[in-house]
């Protein structure tokens, strides 16, 4: 198996969380893009406190260690990398912003991005999470607004999965670290996108806002044209589609 040279990828049986495993190292003085993926993942965690499910080595659960001291597009570019790869198999996957891969309205993948150290010298853990394999029935239980590329249609070994992510990923890296977020990405992740046009609910803490998505501007920022007639430029939190929300998902 051939990975990108620039990122060292080291392969664990079981770990609690592969971000909590690349922080460790981090903090031990690991160098930029060491990478690790665990077959079995533990204790996942995932986006606002909540945890992430692994399909037991049937699942990518990479984090790649990024010694950036400001890089806000990680997400954005990491979901990028994982949709490209995805689409190998599924040309219908697709970005929900900023960075769950969707196939048909059903998760895919999640992106968990932590940044550590001070204000002038941090660096980010960039973990991503993909499923592959098909699971048992038993697995989908809680999550029934989640998928899977077997459960899509798509035999694909993990470690092809991995492979591809990884080179896109570097790749993606690479221009950015070069060129910063141009149009060449910000054009990319635009046509990757599927939330445009969408009408969602706004989440962030205890607010809530409808609307719809209009734009992805040049930054990644979302633009939501809400139901008072307001264009609001959304940074963070979480969309979800309003579609889902009335049947019970979270999406
Ligand atoms: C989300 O959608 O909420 C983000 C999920 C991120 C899951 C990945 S799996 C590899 C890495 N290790 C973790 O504990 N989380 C991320």
């Amino acid at each position: 198996m051939t990975y990108p040279k620039s990122i060292k990828l080291g392969i664990v049986k079981t770990a609690t969380s592969t971000n909590d495993v690349i922080r460790e190292r981090a903090e031990n003085g690991a160098e930029d893009l060491v990478a690790i993926q665990a077959d079995i993942q533990t204790m996942g965690r995932g986006r606002r406190g909540r945890s992430w499910a692994t399909i037991p080595e049937q699942s990518v659960a990479c984090s790649i260690l990024v010694r950036e001291n400001e890089a806000p597009h990680l997400p954005l570019l990491t979901a990028l990398s994982v949709c490209q790869a995805v689409k190998t198999w599924i040309p219908k996957a697709g970005i929900k912003w900023p960075n769950d891969i969707l196939i048909r309205g059903k998760k895919l993948s999640g992106i968990l991005v932590e940044r550590f150290g001070t204000a002038s010298n941090g660096y980010y853990i960039v973990g991503t999470g993909i499923n592959v394999g098909a699971a048992n029935d038993s697995f989908w239980q809680d999550i029934p607004h989640a998928t899977s590329l077997a459960r899509e249609g798509a035999e694909v070994s993990v470690s092809h999965v991995l492979e591809l992510y990884l080179k896109y990923f570097s790749q993606m890296l690479h221009h950015y670290r070069e060129h910063g977020w141009d149009n060449f990405l910000a054009d990319m992740y635009r046509d990757n996108c599927i939330s445009l046009g969408d009408s969602v609910t706004w989440k962030n803490g205890g607010r809530e806002i409808k609307g719809q998505v209009i734009d992805i501007d040049a930054e990644g920022t979302l633009l939501l044209h809400t139901e008072g007639g307001d264009t609001l430029r959304i940074l963070s939190g979480d969309i979800v589609r309003d579609a889902q929300l009335h049947s019970g998902e979270q999406l």
